[in-house]
């Protein structure tokens, strides 16, 4: 079966469709190791037509890549502690980030299923946070190689969210923002790290930063944004028009993404499953 797997380059910088493989717990190995391979050389990769899968199939596919994590440090899934809901009553998605960056242990890779998707709308845009980092000019990695941030899951989510829900109308949205910040974490990492697979460097941000450790806020805000804008150039992105039996694998040590949100007040909903990473390491170790 391994030999079935056809891997499609979506652009120069990221992204790669992986075609002719039916996605199960019972994969062979050669097929897992050009999955892992794929998902290492382009940062993220999309299967279609995986109607098969349910909560159950997604969980089992995923254990071939890692060891599963908790949904989420703070938001419980009653129904399935490993998946995490991405709901659009309360869950939008909608500023870059890469996934859970104020734990210690950033998780390794998400794997995400389409459930239920809008008529129209509701791309998911992903970018490469290595390439990021290797085309910036030699002044600015030299300013960023010693760089630490402060994540927090207590960020101004206030930025990107629509004033009714900040406003307490949205009851299912309060609801979700109280159990997202019901135990708060503050966690340093280096701004750039070394990635444990492939020795690739990569800028570590994402809307988790609070601030960037020994500058004052308006320097923080200031660098923060110009790095940010590195990572988010569109040539460095890749952008997914999901279709029902999708799922997206990510290496969430090197890339963000940002769900479009121009759906109106239609339903969307994915599922999502995390797979446990280490400890973010700066270039001096
Ligand atoms: C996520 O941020 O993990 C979900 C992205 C999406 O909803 O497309």
């Amino acid at each position: 079966a391994g030999t079935e797997v056809r891997v499609v380059k979506l652009g120069a910088n990221i992204g790669a469709r992986v075609d002719g493989v039916r996605l199960s717990g019972d994969l062979d190995a050669e097929t897992v190791a050009r999955i892992r391979s794929a998902l290492l050389t382009h940062k993220v990769i999309f299967f279609r037509d995986q109607q098969h899968l349910d909560d159950a199939g997604q969980l089992a596919f995923a254990q071939l890549l890692g060891d599963l994590t908790l949904a989420h440090p703070t938001v419980r899934n009653k129904d399935n502690a490993n998946i995490l809901p991405i709901d659009s009553d309360y869950s939008k998605a909608n500023s870059w980030h890469t996934d859970v960056t104020f734990v210690d242990r950033v998780p390794a890779i998400s794997v995400l299923r389409a459930v239920q998707l809008p008529e129209y709308g509701g791309t998911t845009t992903w970018a490469s946070t290595v390439s990021a980092y290797e085309k910036l000019p030699a002044s600015l990695k030299a300013l960023v190689d010693s760089l630490w941030a402060v994540h927090t899951n207590a960020y101004d989510y206030a930025a990107n969210v629509d004033e009714a829900r900040i406003g307490g109308v949205d009851v299912k949205f309060q609801q979700y923002r109280e159990e997202f910040v019901s135990d708060v974490y503050e966690t340093e990492h280096p701004v750039v790290r070394v990635h444990p697979e492939t020795g690739e460097r990569a800028l570590l941000l994402g809307h988790f930063v609070k601030r960037l450790v020994g500058l004052t806020s308006t320097e923080s805000q200031a660098v923060f944004q110009l790095l940010q804008n590195r990572v988010t150039q569109l040539e460095n992105t890749v952008r997914w028009s999901w279709q029902d039996g999708d799922l997206a694998i990510w290496d969430n040590r090197a890339t963000q993404h940002y769900a479009v949100a121009d759906y109106d007040d239609l339903p969307r909903r994915l599922h999502r499953v995390t797979l446990a990473g280490d400890v973010p390491v700066s270039i001096d170790g």
